[in-house]
């Protein structure tokens, strides 16, 4: 069948930027040793890698979420204040090695102020109290004469840090957590440590850890529904074949429309969907350098796959941005990360350059567009504990989503091709008046495993390349697995 794809002018409303959101955790290599270096030449004088800084200010982050993820079940945030020497040297009981505290809320802070960007703070439903997390919530947003914002103001920190985001606990459903615990249990925990936090600081959003299963869900949102904000779904998939990883973009959809449902279903029109942690993870790195030491790595080596499937994350949370409104990377550097570093060296994977290539080039207003494609069914592994393994029918070879720049008024067209051979498309922008001439950006390779590495960290990058001829219905030639995003000036 050809491929054909069509635009309408239609504008559907707005795609929310925070889509584009990352998380760190401490977890590895991801803050010591990843973003934070006080040994680096290439780190500032508060131990922050410029060249981090500097590429994480490229893809414009607009909310990055710590301490955790698993890790922020058995923190205490106040052993990550003050004095350097005073603060205490522990064991990471999460992710094994030893837990410095030399980065706790006031670096997290300065680091968010340097890359300009949201924090968003996951409070801990572990070995911490609720007492801790509104002492947490007073030093971070309270100007009273009170002890913990006092406490700030001691620190150096006069002015309050107005933190808006506040995730109530991680992944409470899973016995792995320090804290796991029943919907019901957590339901009332949610209701009442929302109550009390947003009773100190009402401008706060809540985030609610929501475990992509609907009984736990559906308890959740009926039970403090009208006091949350977001409810979060984490998904991380990732198989041996490359079809296997790039079709998991789907059944993350699916997952995200049956969450979309419930909230539906219950007339929650005010909670959004915080899609707060997604990957490919492949588990392979648990064999590697670390775990000897008893230190979990989780140094995913990613490839062009990965980056198709981000892209394709990108799109779904296109379709879907009435009401996914957040979305966090797991994580940013080195653990699960989408940059590496060694040493002083740092290379940028193909997940990176998809946030470059979506963050960049499309718009935020969403446009009207509909694929017509070849589809496949498929039934794939992906790591996944519980669910292994999953059947999908009708996955599309082409997908794609039309935005629209206002300010720069630019119609952006982004097409995936999934195919491992090059595909004609057959664009109709019928209604829309395009300039002959257009950008085509696109990220390819020549195979699926094809990744960055130090030797060759630019191997996979985004490309340039200008289109003449452009019309209101043309041809077009789309590489192999490629993402692309075909920037058209309007007359
Ligand atoms: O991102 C790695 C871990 O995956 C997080 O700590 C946890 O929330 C999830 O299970």
């Amino acid at each position: 069948m050809q491929t054909s794809v069509k635009v309408w002018p239609r504008k559907l409303g707005k795609i929310n930027e925070m889509i584009y959101g990352h998380f760190t955790e401490h977890l590895g290599r991801c803050i010591y040793d990843g973003i934070y270096n006080e040994k680096s030449p290439k780190s500032d004088s508060r131990g922050f890698r410029k060249d981090i800084v500097e590429a994480i200010k490229r893809i414009k982050c607009p909310i990055l979420r710590w301490p955790g993820g698993n890790f922020v079940s058995a923190y205490h945030w106040e052993d990550g204040i003050g004095p350097l020497e005073k603060r205490p040297q522990l064991p990471n009981y999460i992710w094994g090695g030893v837990e410095s505290n030399r980065f706790g809320t006031d670096e997290f802070i300065q680091y968010c102020r340097e890359i300009d960007t949201e924090p968003y703070l996951a409070v801990s439903l572990g070995t911490a109290t609720l007492d801790e997390a509104i002492s947490w919530l007073e030093y971070c947003n309270l100007d009273t004469p009170t002890k913990y914002s006092r406490m700030r103001k001691e620190n150096g920190h006069p002015e309050p840090y107005g933190v808006k985001y506040w995730g109530i606990g991680n992944e409470v459903y899973g016995p792995w957590q320090v804290g796991h615990c029943s919907a019901a249990e957590y339901a009332e925990k949610l209701r009442q440590y929302t109550q009390f936090m947003k009773g100190v600081d009402r401008s706060i959003k809540v985030i609610a850890v929501g475990a992509d299963d609907p009984n736990w869900d559906l308890t959740v949102l009926k039970h403090a529904g009208h006091l949350i904000d977001y409810i979060s779904i984490h998904e991380y998939h990732g198989s041996d074949d490359y079809l296997g990883t790039v079709a998991s973009v789907y059944y993350c959809e699916q997952r995200l429309r049956l969450l979309e449902a419930l909230i539906k279903h219950l007339r929650l029109d005010h909670v959004k969907i915080s899609f707060d942690e997604w990957n490919v993870w492949y588990k392979i790195s648990a064999e590697k350098e670390g775990m000897d030491k008893g230190i979990v790595l989780l140094e995913e080596p990613y490839a062009l796959k990965d980056g198709l499937f981000a892209a394709g994350i990108f799109v779904v949370m296109h379709r879907m941005a009435d009401t996914v409104q957040m979305a966090n990377l797991a994580q940013m550097v080195n653990a699960l990360g989408m940059i590496k570093t060694k040493g002083d060296e740092m290379v940028l994977t193909p997940i990176y350059h998809a946030f470059d290539l979506f963050v960049n080039h499309t718009g935020r207003t969403r446009l009207n567009m509909a694929v017509d494609c070849d589809t496949y069914d498929i039934n794939t592994r992906t790591f996944v504990e519980g669910r292994n393994s999953f059947k999908l029918n009708g996955v599309p070879y082409v997908d794609g989503s039309a935005t629209y720049d206002e300010e720069k008024q630019v119609l952006s067209v982004a097409l995936i091709n999934y195919y491992q051979r090059e595909e004609e498309v057959r664009l109709d922008l019928s209604g829309i008046e395009v300039k002959k001439r257009a950008v085509l950006n696109v990220l390819t390779g020549s195979a699926p495993d094809e990744m960055n590495d130090f030797d060759n960290p630019d191997r996979i990058r985004v490309q340039k390349k200008v289109l003449d001829n452009c019309s209101t219905e043309m041809f077009l030639k789309l590489d192999p697995m490629s993402a692309n995003v075909i920037e058209f000036s309007l007359e």
